[in-house]
């Protein structure tokens, strides 16, 4: 089964076609990220506009690159939620007049359950069961995955999201958006113990997350200093403040395969790209024998071959959506 799927749920237009639910024929994803930079976030009518000027050629070209032609196709799966609702509306509309016409079954995937599959389509995927973290600029979460589509949420965030704060740091900092890959590589010229932020574990034997306090504690920091930040003290800010974010989430995920018994880890969403924990976590799976699995960068970010792949399963079990459903901006269900 070739599904062409679609993402339009923030600031990337993708579109990918995806075999069997885990051979990427193509992965194509134009990001807006030069646009939204000036304004230091995503401005969501620029981003809904960007997405109507990029969908058509971005769907062209993975149509393209996969060799294949429109009928080719055998179903279409399109990002449904959460995300902002313009930018949503883009790809969900253009998907549901793309399977319309040529009479194919459609599906709105969730955005959440399409990073979770992410990991799936990477070459060594992991075994089931195993636990995820998901570290995005919109959620944090850590889920029990059974089985496709068998997973249960552990914790999740109950306030910032840990790129969410990146990215609130990187702009505390004056350096511009996305913050997290620019903090990451900021971080390796500074001291990770040069400031000693908080770390919020909350309790640390359940599994949500409080990022806000992190980034209070650093604007708190700034604030103090009554001094213009020189490159090296930007750099031990950075540093600090990854070695904080980077403890809570490493101790979290790997506490989870703990009391789930999963020898299997997976690391999935925008900020699995950070290399302070990627490095954190290699080191700590070392030693408790675990399996880590990351997918490769490209299939961290945002991208549509995600979404192509967690519609797989359900298509296969006959599951459509109807051309009269709507997108939604939260969870509208919690992912099945
Ligand atoms: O998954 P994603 O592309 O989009 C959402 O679903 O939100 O994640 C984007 C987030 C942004 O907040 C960005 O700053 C963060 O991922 N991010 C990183 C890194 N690269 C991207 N955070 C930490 N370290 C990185 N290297
Ligand atoms: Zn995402």
């Amino acid at each position: 089964m070739k599904i062409l799927g679609i993402e339009t749920s923030c600031d990337e237009t993708a579109a990918a076609i995806v075999e069997d639910g885990v051979q990427i024929l193509s992965s194509v994803v134009a990001s807006q990220v030069d646009v939204h930079h000036v304004y230091g976030g995503v401005v969501p009518e620029l981003a809904s506009r960007m997405h109507i000027e990029a969908i058509v050629p971005v769907v062209e070209q993975a149509l393209e690159a996969s060799g294949l032609a429109p009928d080719d196709i055998d179903a279409v799966a399109a990002t449904q939620g959460p995300g902002l609702v313009g930018a949503l509306l883009v790809g969900f509309s253009f998907a549901k007049a793309f399977a319309y016409e040529k009479k194919l079954p459609f599906l709105g995937v969730d955005h959440l359950e399409g990073h979770l599959y992410s990991v799936l389509l990477s070459d060594a995927p992991p075994q089931f069961p195993y636990v995820a973290l998901l570290a995005s600029g919109g959620h944090t979460a850590i889920y029990h995955v059974q089985a496709k589509g068998r997973y249960d949420l552990l914790g999740q965030t109950r306030d910032d999201a840990a790129g969410e704060a990146y990215d609130k740091v990187a702009k505390m900092l004056g350096l511009g958006y996305p913050g997290g890959g620019i903090i990451d590589r900021m971080a390796c010229r500074g001291r990770p113990d040069a400031i000693d932020f908080p770390r919020p574990y909350l309790d640390k034997e359940k599994f949500d997350f409080s990022f806000s306090g992190i980034k209070t504690a650093v604007h708190r920091y700034i604030v103090s200093l009554e001094t213009q930040l020189s490159e090296d003290l930007q750099a031990d800010i950075a540093a600090a403040f990854q070695a904080a974010v980077v403890d809570v989430l490493a101790h979290k995920v790997l506490y989870a395969a703990e009391v789930k018994q999963c020898r299997h880890v997976a690391i999935v969403g925008g900020v699995a790209a950070n290399r302070g924990l990627r490095e954190r976590l290699e080191q700590e799976a070392v030693r408790k024998g675990s399996d880590l699995h990351i997918p490769p960068l490209s299939l961290c970010g945002d991208n549509a071959a995600m979404i192509a792949a967690a519609a797989h399963r359900h298509l296969q079990d006959g599951a459509e959506t109807s051309l009269q459903d709507d997108v939604y901006s939260r969870h509208r269900r919690t992912p099945v």
